[in-house]
């Protein structure tokens, strides 16, 4: 069985992964775009807390959950443990260093209103840090206001431990009332980016409620039934608030 530590992260290639999944727009990505938008809005409808701090873990060569906690964040960090990966994230969110392939998503998100005044390239410059890191390290560590993880307990490893371990450091990291955005490749059997082979725990929505229901509250789990490719059956997005401050172990 494939654990974690035994893919070839450091051999990740950001670039060819953006033109796989991104550079041209999947329906299925947009649907979602527009379910964080909105999830979002309607969690901080009325009123934006100060210094929200926004956390995307795993972010890997995707910045759409990171545009999506724009509006609503002081602060964003990206944490990515494959370091082609960290310096795709700089490059993206140095001084004009977006690439286009994020317009098409952002063209979405402004269609809501609290995102229709930000300056996508500006604000991630400002707001937003990557920093390469290890999301098994995060239990219990810190705490974020808004947090999103896309694509990274169901697609790092075979071995359910540590698919449900993945899911337990992200949602101990969350504050209690934090909202959340948490996405799966449903049944997935791993994946190729270029050349090399990477894991994936066969997660459905049974086994994807289970994990996160105990750090959850008003967990709604949406069944997309859109294939991108062979090798897994849809996508799973799950959406909460984190349910108490104790950490569960
Ligand atoms: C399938 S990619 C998903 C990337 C991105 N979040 C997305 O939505 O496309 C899985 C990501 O998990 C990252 N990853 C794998 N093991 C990790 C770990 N132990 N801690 C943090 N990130 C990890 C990989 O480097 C990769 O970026």
């Amino acid at each position: 069985m494939d654990r974690n530590a035994d893919a070839p992260w450091s051999k990740f290639d950001p670039e060819v992964y953006v033109d796989l999944n991104y550079r041209t727009p999947l329906e299925v990505d947009l649907l979602i775009v527009r379910s964080l938008r909105d999830y979002f809005s309607r969690c901080f409808a009325g009123s934006v807390p100060d210094s929200v701090r926004g956390v995307d873990v795993g972010a890997g060569a995707n910045l759409y959950p990171a545009l999506s906690m724009l509006p609503w964040c002081e602060k964003i960090l990206l944490l990515e443990y494959a370091r082609p990966n960290v310096a795709y994230l700089e490059r993206q969110v140095s001084p004009g260093g977006l690439d286009p392939a994020w317009d098409a998503f952002w063209q979405v998100l402004r269609e809501a209103p609290a995102y229709r005044d930000v300056d996508p390239r500006g604000r991630l410059g400002e707001i937003v840090r990557v920093e390469r890191g290890n999301l098994f390290d995060l239990d219990g560590q810190r705490r974020w206001d808004l947090g999103t993880m896309f694509f990274v307990a169901d697609s790092m490893s075979e071995c359910p431990e540590e698919f449900r371990r993945g899911v337990r450091c992200f949602m101990n990291a969350l504050d209690e009332g934090a909202p959340f955005a948490v996405a799966f490749m449903k049944e997935s059997v791993g994946y190729h980016v270029g050349e090399h082979h990477y894991p994936a725990y066969r997660v459905n929505e049974d086994r994807a409620r289970e994990a996160l229901a105990p750090f959850a509250r008003e967990l709604e789990i949406h069944d997309l039934h859109h294939s991108v490719r062979p090798g897994h059956e849809g996508m799973l997005l799950a959406l909460g608030r984190r349910n108490t401050e104790v950490a569960v172990p």
